[in-house]
Order: C-alpha cells, then structure tokens, then sequence
C-alpha cells in the first residue's frame, strides 16, 4: 500500500514529506496541497507545500553533490542506476497504486507505467556506459591550411544540475526519462512532480533512495506552482530544464536563462488515412491511439482525416470497437476512466458543445458523470470547429473527411503544433511522400503515434517542443563538449 512498509518513511501522519539532501523532509511551510483523486473528486493525498527557501537549500546541495557525483566512475554510476531500477520494478505495487488513486490511470496500465521506468532506468544506465565511455579525435591537417600539427580530444561532460517537470499523465515514467540521463551523465537532479502524479514521484524517488545515490543528488520539491513554480524554473542553480507538459513550457522556454532547453508540450496528432489503407488496422489504431488513458496522452491520435470515399466504412469499423470499450474506475482496469480533473472535465466539454453547435455528427451520445466522460466520436468536422485544432486531451476524437491527400497534409501542418501524425496505406511510397510532407517530429507508417519504445528519438516541431528525447537523445542533450587540443611543435604523422 502506498506510504506504508519500505515506504513508511515518506509520510508524516497523512501528508508525503518531501525529499532534499538525502532525507524525507517536512516543510517549514507547515502547509499541504491536496491532491484530488479524479474518480472520487475528494482528497487522497497531502504532499507537503515547500518554499521558496528550500528550493534555495536543494539547489545548494545539488550543487555540492554534483561535483563528486562527476567524479563517480561511470560503471558505478550505471551499478547504482540498474540497482534503483530493479527497486522501482520490484515495488511497483504501491506506486502503481498511486497512479491509480491520484490520475485515474487504469489498473494494467498503472503497473505497465513503473515497469517501463525500470526497464528505462536499466537501458539508460547501458546507453550512458556505451556513448559516455567514448569521445573523438580529430586531426588539423584535413582543415585547409593545417598541417598535422594538432590533435584534438573531445568528451562530453556533465552540464550541472537538471531540473526535472513531469507531467501528471506519465508522472513516473517521464520523470524517470529525465532523471537517469541527467545521472548517468554526471548531472545532479531536482525534480519538480506534478500536483496530480506527486505519490507516485515520492515512492519513485524512495527506490532511488534505497539504491544508496549519495546526499543531495537527487532531490524532490513538491508544493504549489504559483509559489515555488516560477522560482524553480528561473531558478540561477539551474542549468538545464527538461520539461514535459502544456503550454506552461512555452512561458518557462521565454523565462528561462541561457540554459539547455528539453521541452515536450503535447500535440495534434493526425491520423491520415487513404483509401487503400487496411481499415480494420486503422481502426484498431484510431481506438487504441485514440482512447487509451481516456486521450490522456500527448501521442493520442487527436484528428483523423480519412478519405471522403471510405470514411463511412471506418467510421462504422470505429463506432463498433468504440462501443467495446469499459468505462468506469481505474481500479476495474477500465479502458475509458475520469480525466485528471473537473476543470480538464470542463474544457472537454466546451470542446464537444461547440461541435455540437457547429453541426459535428455525434456517433454516440455525450455523457458525462463528475469527470468520468465517455468516449465519443464526432464525425463531419469541419476546420471552424475548435476540436478541429484544439487538444482536449480527453475521450473524445473528431473525424474530418477529406477530398484529398494534400487537404490532410494542409491539415496536419496547418496546426500550431507538430509532435507526431500518422499515415495508413499499403503504398510505401506514398506513405514515405507523405511522411516527408508532414510537419511533424516523427510520422508512424501504419501505427498509431507512440513515444515507445524509450530509446527511439522523441521530439515535436512548432509549439511541440524544443530538442529531441528518447535515451540517448537525452543523455546527449544533458552534456555539453569538451575538447583538449594538443599542440605539436613539428608535423606528426602515424607511423612516421
Ligand atoms: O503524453 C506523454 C507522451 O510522451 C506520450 O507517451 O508513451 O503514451 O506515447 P506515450
């Protein structure tokens, strides 16, 4: 159960402490924030509201231990990654019981989650030994005007201390995705959960603190984004954010200081179908890619701009595996459970009312009870419909019909933002022609859009983001280059 046996010591009386210089901390604050359990809409949890002053306190400490954390041999490193990652896989229980209680996340899907941050956590800590261990060597003489006379060694070195946001909808394992790059690197880490996820983030930075990281390393700061948001973010210890979630990371990328930038912040991904595409295929993936986690996913597929000429047939092939799927809690492994809150709820809903206002076909009927919504398919949509751009990141998908490739590809760029999209048909070349035409970070040729599996790059254009993920990405991205140059007095040649 969450906060009791191993992870007894994270919790006082019936609020989470928080984690700083190796310790689980109360806050000076005296303060909560209360989490909202999305399916009961009532207080699940406390996690303790931190201050300004201690996220001066925690910068301090990264600071400090990241310095002979750089110095720790890599394989060490790596050891005390694959040691957490084996703790996390080993108690995903109760962590995967938070993410139950705290998102609504259903039940399998729960404990997928903290198992494919464990398998993250281990595949990064192989990466990092592998593209770390290694650096360049360059001669001057292939430069014009050079003679050998130079030779140049390059390595990569840790950048400092990360500061890590995830977001509520993957709380572990994005938070994870962020923090074993950051150490195998030689960085330090502040993490920084969201309200909703916040538990799960607690026990998940427990299990690296039983694998035996040194003090201060790793820290988590919980509290309230109006209070200790911005500071963070703007924080001068900080030297480097990696930042998942809306577009709060457009107003972190204009505040933040000269500092690495890894941004993911969401999308509209369209589903292109044509007319020779397998429709049972497409719309086994319209559903899965639609509707998992009730849409909750940055990857969902958001618009599907299928063919006018088989639109009916996949509509209808939609409408009756759409019909298939469970809804109700979290803890019945349902397929469709409550969006993360009422005001998540509330946004939804306007999206579907002014479709409905504007004359979207409903394929089911709108129902919602608290922030349990049903899933819905709304056919006929048109570009002056705010469902045809906007992302409700719930249960709900618009299909528009299209009269042409180039009207789904006008479409899809025309969005403001560009994380993934997706393209069905049996013609390769048509679908590479496509792929290379969308707007997009990634294009998936017969497959719903996925950030999996975690090492494949991972990145969006436009309001999607700054930078690529996916591990080695990542690890990359929080180091910078160092190069030594040897100077020769006379030209040196290999073997003479
Ligand atoms: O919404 C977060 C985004 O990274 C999606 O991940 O694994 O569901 O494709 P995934």
């Amino acid at each position: 159960m969450a906060g009791s046996g191993i992870f007894g010591e994270i919790i006082d009386g019936d609020v989470f402490k928080y984690y700083a210089d190796g310790e689980w901390k109360k806050s000076s604050s005296g303060k909560a924030v209360s989490i909202i359990n999305p399916t009961t809409r009532k207080t699940q949890y406390k996690v303790q509201a931190c201050t300004q002053e201690e996220v001066n306190k925690v910068m301090e400490t990264a600071k400090a231990a990241q310095k002979s954390w750089a110095k720790t041999p890599l394989w060490k490193r790596a050891e005390l990654l694959h040691k957490a990652a084996a703790i996390l896989k080993e108690h995903r229980a109760p962590i995967a019981e938070a993410l139950i209680k705290e998102i609504a996340k259903p039940a399998k899907d729960a404990v997928t989650e903290v198992v494919r941050s464990g398998d993250l956590v281990s595949y990064c800590a192989e990466e990092g030994v592998r593209i770390l261990g290694q650096g360049t060597f360059l001669v001057s003489d292939s430069f014009p005007g050079n003679e050998r006379t130079k030779y140049c060694l390059t390595s990569k070195i840790p950048l400092g201390v990360v500061l890590a946001i995830p977001p509520f909808n993957y709380p572990v394992n994005l938070a994870v995705s962020k923090i074993a790059p950051a150490l195998i690197a030689g960085n330090s880490l502040v993490l920084k959960p969201p309200t909703q996820g916040a538990v799960a983030c607690l026990h998940m930075v427990h299990c690296f603190h039983l694998a035996g990281f040194p003090k201060g390393l790793i820290s988590c700061i919980t509290g309230k984004g109006s209070e200790i948001g911005d500071f963070l973010t703007m924080h001068p210890g900080v030297n480097c954010i990696s930042f998942t979630g809306g577009d709060t990371g457009i107003a972190i990328s204009k505040k933040a200081g000269m500092i690495p930038l890894q941004m993911e912040l969401g999308g509209k991904d369209a589903c292109i179908v044509l007319e020779d595409a397998d429709l049972d295929l497409v719309a086994a993936n319209i559903v899965k890619g639609g509707f998992s986690y009730s849409g909750q996913r940055c990857t969902a597929v958001k618009v599907v701009l299928v063919m006018e000429s088989i639109a009916d047939t996949l509509v209808e092939k939609v409408k009756s595996k759409v019909a298939k799927l469970t809804v109700g809690p979290p803890e019945d492994d349902c397929d469709i459970t409550p969006v993360v809150s009422e005001s998540s709820a509330n946004f939804i809903e306007g999206l579907v009312m002014d479709a409905k206002q504007k004359g979207a076909t409903f394929c089911q009927e709108y129902k919602r009870e608290g922030n349990l919504i049903w899933p819905l398919l709304l056919d006929h949509v048109r570009p002056d419909m705010r469902i045809a751009w906007e992302e409700p990141f719930g249960p709900v998908l618009p299909v528009i019909r299209i009269g042409s490739v180039e009207e789904g590809i006008h479409h899809c760029n025309a969005s403001n933002f560009g994380l993934q999209g997706c393209v069905f048909t049996k013609d390769i070349n048509k679908a590479m022609l496509i792929s290379d035409a969308m707007e997009t970070g990634t294009v998936q040729i017969n497959s719903a859009p996925a950030r999996g599996p975690d090492h494949f790059p991972f990145q969006g254009i436009k309001d999607s983001g700054i930078g690529s993920q996916g591990i080695t990405n990542s690890i990359n991205m929080m180091t910078k280059v160092k190069s030594t140059v040897i100077n020769l007095p006379t030209p040196s040649y290999t073997m003479g």
